[in-house]
């Protein structure tokens, strides 16, 4: 299953960086305010769906731009962000990737997230580890909050929670080493994952843009909660990860500023 996500993720991968060529003639919607897709995101999500669907033509689908398709072996179900940093992709800002988990009655099994730009291939199957390119890869070792790099995205199109984003923020700049928000949250778990990033928070993610990235973050050693240490993180889309140490001192500068509807 593993092998066929990749072939599916690099099918991907090949879509999105011949559209990365031409951008300008690139056919572009808007699904909400600051919110947009592109041919490419479709293009990229129907060659995944067909590779999987190949493979495995009784799994069911959770996909970005399609929805949900149950398929008749209903406890398989391939959760799919064709492009998961579009609007980085649409200004030629090269941090994207495509991001494929597969979740077995509700457990995340396997995960892939390709990096077109830097042909940098992250792979996790659950229990044997997490990879890039088939190496070996581990959370980092660093212990001191003061010295940790921590990933984020910022609001952008719901801002619902924009007083407590920017009150973590606000804690966050002084007691860490510094914030992130480079734009594509599977890569951020991603970058976690190997050790490029100590943690990493965001308020309001999708299932598609984190599925794979949280069992890479699990694999290479690290953990992911939600804003109350639980695991609801799928359902919220609030999440915490970080390496062992930085987590827990991650979580413990937010929890301050987690109001009764971050809970959930
Ligand atoms: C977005 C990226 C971004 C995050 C947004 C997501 P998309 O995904 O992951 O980093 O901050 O919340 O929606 O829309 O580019 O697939
Ligand atoms: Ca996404
Ligand atoms: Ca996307």
């Amino acid at each position: 299953m593993l092998n066929t996500a990749v072939k599916a993720a690099r099918r991907a991968g090949a879509i999105i960086t011949r559209g990365s060529m031409d951008l300008d003639r690139l056919v572009v919607r808007t699904k909400k305010d600051n919110d947009y897709v592109s041919e490419v995101d479709q293009k990229a999500e129907e060659a995944i769906i067909d590779t999987l669907l190949t493979a495995y033509p009784r799994h069911g689908i959770l996909a970005e731009e399609s929805g949900v398709t149950t398929g008749a072996a209903a406890d398989y179900q391939w959760i799919i962000d064709p492009l998961d940093g579009t609007t980085n992709f649409l200004h030629g800002f090269p941090q994207y990737a495509v991001s494929i988990a597969l979740r077995h009655k509700g457990i995340l099994q396997h995960a892939v997230v390709y990096d077109p730009t830097r042909n940098e291939l992250f792979t996790a199957s659950r229990g044997e580890g997490a990879f890039m390119n088939e190496k070996r890869i581990r959370v980092g070792s660093r212990d001191k909050f003061q010295s940790a790099l921590i990933g984020t995205g910022f609001p952008y199109h719901d801002f619902t929670h924009l007083d407590a984003y920017t009150a973590i923020f606000r804690d966050l700049v002084q007691k860490t080493s510094g914030l992130r928000r480079p734009g594509s949250a599977a890569l951020d778990l991603a970058w976690l994952a190997c050790g490029r990033t100590d943690g990493f928070f965001e308020i309001g993610l999708k299932p598609w843009d984190i599925a794979g990235g949280c069992l890479l973050v699990q694999e290479a050693g690290g953990l992911v909660s939600d804003f109350v240490g639980k695991e609801g993180y799928l359902d919220s889309g609030n999440i915490i990860a970080g390496s062992p140490k930085i987590f827990a001192q991650l979580l413990q500068a937010i929890t301050p500023h987690v109001t009764e509807a971050l809970r959930g």
